[in-house]
């Protein structure tokens, strides 16, 4: 495969990373904002706000590096319209474990990702801009075990929650 076509797969890959960091913070920070019974979840929610904001921060960098205009950031960000545009479940009774297993999809589809994106740097001979993109996947990895963890106890949680009655809120 040709340099300048695997180059091509690999700022295609940014953006689309970059995009998937956007709808990242679009499904945290209004989860966040509901959160009342569940102040674990919503601390680590916060945590991972602040990641996530640095994670957008190292894909700029590098895109910058590749000599990559940002402006048509933007537009990639409203287009990502994947299956995980769908996140947000905001009316259901049920809230808190829809969100809590939707994110840790989501965490894992950004795994997914940055493994793919890793791939494509090592290939394309981008193995100096390989270490900023394990740190974001490093923190995804983590981030998705936290949430695996977090199923059981807040499952548990909610279900006592109902006995008392109050499993409307969040
Ligand atoms: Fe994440």
């Amino acid at each position: 495969m040709s340099d300048s076509k695997t180059r091509e797969i690999f700022v295609t890959g940014l953006k689309n990373a970059h995009a998937m960091e956007n709808q990242a913070l679009s499904i945290m920070k209004p989860q966040v904002k509901r959160i009342e019974n569940y102040p674990d979840i919503a601390a680590k929610l916060e945590e991972h706000i602040r990641e996530t904001e640095g994670q957008i921060g190292r894909l700029e960098e590098i895109l910058t590096s590749l000599a990559e205009n940002n402006s048509s950031l933007k537009d990639a960000a409203l287009s990502f319209t994947g299956s995980m545009a769908a996140l947000g479940h905001t009316v259901a009774a049920d809230e808190i474990l829809k969100n809590s297993m939707a994110n840790f999809a989501f965490e894992n589809f950004e795994i997914a990702a940055y493994k793919s994106l890793i791939t494509i740097a090592e290939l394309g001979g981008f193995e100096g801009l390989v270490a900023p993109l394990q740190v974001n996947l490093d923190q995804e990895v983590a981030m998705a075990a936290w949430l695996e963890e977090s199923l059981r106890p807040t499952t548990i949680k909610f279900a006592s929650l109902k006995e008392a009655g109050q499993a409307a809120k969040v």
